[in-house]
């Protein structure tokens, strides 16, 4: 690590990893891809030529860490516990895509993993820094729509159906809907309105190509009193956001997505504001801002507890999708 660059390493060579999160930290201004860890010695040096990366290696433990500040985990959610308690046991600062791990119980070993080798570890709760997010938020905080009394958000869209996902086991793997999107949906709606503190769930859907957990629809209880409906399918693609206050209403028709300017209004009586929104590649402020934590010793804003929040929050919504009636979220693990 120089005082200004911080040297990660990508653990993955998914398109997604490499399209997204390495083109990401390359064009950062604190950061490099200092390095490609990759099962495949063919596929990691390419990615790393591809990048500029001086440095392959074929797991965790074959780090050289004199050229590596910390890894960005781009790997199937169940592999995010064992590979992030590796790296932090090795000095090494992580980032973990999304969701942090199946279960709250794996997310709470990474966070103790963490903070005992003292390093940062943030989850890649990229929807922060969309647009109209952003907007949201600053609106809310001056107060645009008065008290927020409802809301609604969704994040869905249409899969190919898959038979090796007929498995009951989808979101003890990580996957399923509401575990692999509707936790962008969760980490949107709470960063903006705060904790849920219980859930009802229906889950399943009409269309039999699509069994097993393709499917949620959670009633949000939060601890202000806000009502919300939260959206999660992989057979309709959805992207909305909507929060209904005492005087007026904010809502978006595209809140999330990966290099977009979305939309964002704002009605007061009969008067709306729409906004022209900046294009934003989430995965560059997303890069910079941990980096800048790594720099300076800061907790990100995507924090491991945050990223265990919302699993708790996805716990429960799956408890209540299977058992019926109301499950409540525990408060703070
Ligand atoms: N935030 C977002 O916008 C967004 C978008 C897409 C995905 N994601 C998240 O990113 C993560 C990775 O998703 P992905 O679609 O890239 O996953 P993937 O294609 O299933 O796997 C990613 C990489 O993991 C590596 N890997 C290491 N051990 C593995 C194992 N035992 N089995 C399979 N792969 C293994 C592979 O690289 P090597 O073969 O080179 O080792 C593979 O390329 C997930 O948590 C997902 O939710 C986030």
């Amino acid at each position: 690590m120089t005082s200004q660059t911080v040297r990660w390493a990508v653990v993955g060579t998914s398109d997604f990893a490499l399209d997204w999160i390495a083109r990401g930290i390359s064009l950062s201004s604190n950061a490099t891809v200092a390095a490609i860890v990759s099962r495949d010695a063919a596929r990691g040096a390419a990615a790393a030529q591809r990048f500029g990366a001086g440095h392959t290696f074929p797991s965790i433990d074959a780090i050289d860490t004199t050229v590596v500040d910390g890894v960005f985990l781009v790997l199937p959610a169940a592999l995010h516990a064992e590979y992030a308690i590796a790296a932090a046991r090795r000095g090494l600062h992580v980032i973990s895509e999304k969701p942090m791990a199946p279960s709250v119980a794996d997310c709470r070993r990474m966070i103790d993993a963490a903070r005992a080798a003292g390093v940062v570890l943030a989850v890649a709760h990229c929807m922060e820094w969309t647009a109209p997010m952003v907007q949201a938020r600053a609106l809310l905080a001056q107060g645009a729509i008065g008290e927020v009394v409802t809301a609604g958000i969704s994040a869905s869209f249409t899969a190919t159906p898959d038979p090796t996902w007929q498995h009951d086991d989808m979101p003890q793997r990580g996957a399923g809907a509401l575990v692999d999107m509707g936790v962008h949906a969760v980490d949107g709606i709470t960063r903006l309105l705060g904790p849920v503190r219980r859930v009802a769930a229906l889950s399943g859907t009409r269309l039999p190509a699509y069994a097993g957990d393709r499917s949620a629809t959670l009633l949000l209880d939060f601890a202000s009193g806000v009502h919300g409906v939260l959206q999660s399918h992989y057979t309709c693609y959805q992207n909305g956001l909507e929060l209904q206050g005492t005087e007026g209403r904010i809502w978006s028709s595209e809140w999330w997505g990966r290099e977009f300017a979305g939309t964002l209004h704002l009605q007061r009586g009969d008067e709306v504001t729409t906004w022209q929104l900046p294009r934003v590649n989430v995965y560059v402020p997303q890069i910079e801002h941990v980096s800048q934590c790594v720099l300076s010793g800061a907790t990100p804003v995507i924090s491991g507890e945050r990223g265990m929040a919302n699993m708790a929050v996805i716990e429960a919504g799956l408890l209540a999708a299977r058992g019926g009636g109301w499950v409540d979220v525990p408060a703070g693990q």
